[in-house]
């Protein structure tokens, strides 16, 4: 496995690759890698001949006060399970890499899609999403790159970007991967006290319940709200950020629940933020 730690390295492991005749598929990660990382690897090399990740924790997308610093961190520990899945090159740049002295363009999607939901909470954030997410595309020059759904806002916003500024790269959102007992993976997880692991289970349940109660006919968003808020508050609770029924596609609110409507949760567990979701399926059918 290739390193690159400057964008010329990268751009000439990327271009060395396609003059091969080879198709660049792209991972943008902030590293401590878990399953839910390298599910989008191996999708990538499923679908591509030449697989980059980057490893990179991007300051401009974490606000005042949040976890920069103590962001967990181990790339000799990426490094190798990267390679097991098959990724072919890491980029993992300095913050002068990616920021030089002077640094001032920024790539911002408008507020329907960046004031909700995690963009209420966390300003900002989105900018410094798209900022380097595209900086990294134009590094890579990737032809498809690969997101998860676990963050289902930063995927709606990159495939915003990537539409608006006719960017030549495909984006393919991959599942959520969870923990056998239902918690999203997140590297963010190790955070987690053992009493603060097992509360944080509320969320994916939560979503379970609204799947269920779905299922059986309901379709109104405030009653599925009312129904989700009751299981986090359960066995001690959780601090909800918000619980969100929204649009999948333009992030909207829905009123009534109908297909490809997302189910959005965010929560403190302690001091730590965790985010999970789910997109409903055939919701229009089997209307109570
Ligand atoms: P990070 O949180 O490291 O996540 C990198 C990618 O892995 C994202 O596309 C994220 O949605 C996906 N991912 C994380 N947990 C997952 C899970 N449990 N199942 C499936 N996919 C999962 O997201 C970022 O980094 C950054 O914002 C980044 C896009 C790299 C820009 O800095």
């Amino acid at each position: 496995m290739k390193t690159a730690e400057t964008i010329q390295q990268m751009r000439g492991h990327s271009r060395s690759a396609k003059r091969a005749g080879k198709s660049v598929g792209f991972v943008p990660t902030m590293g401590y890698l878990h399953e839910g990382h390298l599910s989008l690897a191996r999708a990538a090399r499923e679908e591509c001949g030449f697989v980059v990740m980057s490893v990179f924790v991007n300051p401009a997308q974490f606000g005042p006060g949040e976890d920069l610093e103590r962001y967990p961190r181990d790339l000799d520990r990426d490094k190798r399970l990267a390679e097991e899945a098959g990724v072919d090159a890491i980029f993992a740049p300095a913050v002068s890499e990616m920021y030089p002295e002077g640094f001032s363009t920024f790539v911002d999607v408008d507020a329907s899609l960046t004031r909700g939901l995690c963009g209420a909470r966390r300003p900002g954030h989105f900018r410094g999403v798209a900022t380097v997410v595209a900086k990294l595309f134009n590094i890579v020059e990737p032809d498809k790159s690969y997101f998860g759904q676990k963050d289902a806002q930063q995927a709606v916003v990159i495939k915003r970007m990537v539409r608006d500024l006719a960017l030549p790269v495909t984006v393919r959102v991959m599942p959520i991967v969870r923990e056998e007992d239902g918690l999203a993976m997140s590297s963010r997880n190790s955070y987690l006290s053992a009493e603060e692991r097992e509360r944080s289970l509320s969320i994916p349940r939560s979503l379970r319940r609204a799947d269920e109660i779905i299922t059986s006919g309901e379709r109104s968003s405030d009653r599925v709200r009312e129904a989700m808020l009751e299981v986090l508050a359960e066995n001690g609770g959780v601090k909800v950020d918000y619980v969100e029924i929204v649009d999948a596609e333009n992030l909207e609110q829905v009123d009534r629940i109908k297909d490809k409507t997302l189910i959005a949760v965010a929560a403190f567990v302690g001091g730590t933020r965790l985010i999970d979701n789910v997109i409903l399926e055939n919701a229009d059918q089997g209307e109570r």
